[in-house]
């Protein structure tokens, strides 16, 4: 698949993957249904993580951690725990659809009240977001299900074969 039409793909995915609402995940149950290039999806569609029992991380959620790093968490605080200033996307996720997350991130948010003024910045324009957009769901939908704590992750999943391709494509 060529890489613009896979990142289009991947955008899809998200949008399209129906989201039911279980009680911990807004994007519904997160067991790894499929995969494809390194990538899991739950049997709704949706991106989702896959965290063994010996803490390995599948590659999106490793990506994704260190993306949410350099693009979120002086916003939402590290671990994604929040800060005065953003929300905890860990609780957020957890009423979220996957629909609803990715729309925020690419689309941003403003809530004005008389008090203050929160603004979500759009990403939609920002490849070094756009390009990572699954890994960070994933690593935020982890996160916020529990399955992987504050600690770094270390041992991962390999690299997919075709990544640095993907990624390069994206940014090109
Ligand atoms: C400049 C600060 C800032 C940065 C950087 C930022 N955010 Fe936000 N984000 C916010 C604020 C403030 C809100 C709340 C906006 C509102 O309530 O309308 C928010 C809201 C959100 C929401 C919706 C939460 C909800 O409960 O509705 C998501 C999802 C989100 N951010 C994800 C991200 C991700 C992922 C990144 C990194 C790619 C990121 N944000 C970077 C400030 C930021």
């Amino acid at each position: 698949m060529k890489n613009a039409a896979m990142l289009r793909c991947l955008l899809a995915i998200g949008f399209i993957g129906a989201a039911s609402a279980a009680r911990s995940d807004g994007a519904g149950d997160p067991t790894p249904f499929a995969s494809t290039d390194g990538q899991y999806f739950d049997k709704a569609g949706n991106p989702t993580f896959k965290i063994e029992k010996d803490g390995t991380v599948d590659w999106y959620t490793f990506i994704g951690y260190r993306m949410y790093g350099a693009n979120c968490l002086q916003c939402h605080g590290p671990d994604a725990l929040g800060s005065s200033y953003a929300p905890s996307l860990v609780d957020s996720l957890k009423s979220l659809t996957t629909q609803q997350a990715l729309g925020a991130i690419i689309g941003g948010k403003r809530d004005v009240t008389a008090s203050q003024d929160l603004v979500m910045p759009t990403f939609g324009e920002n490849k070094n977001v756009m390009c990572y957009l699954n890994p960070i769901y994933v690593y935020l939908r982890a996160r916020s299900d529990g399955a992987l704590g504050r600690e770094r992750p270390t041992k991962h999943e390999d690299k997919p074969a075709d990544w640095d391709k993907t990624i390069d494509a994206c940014f090109s």
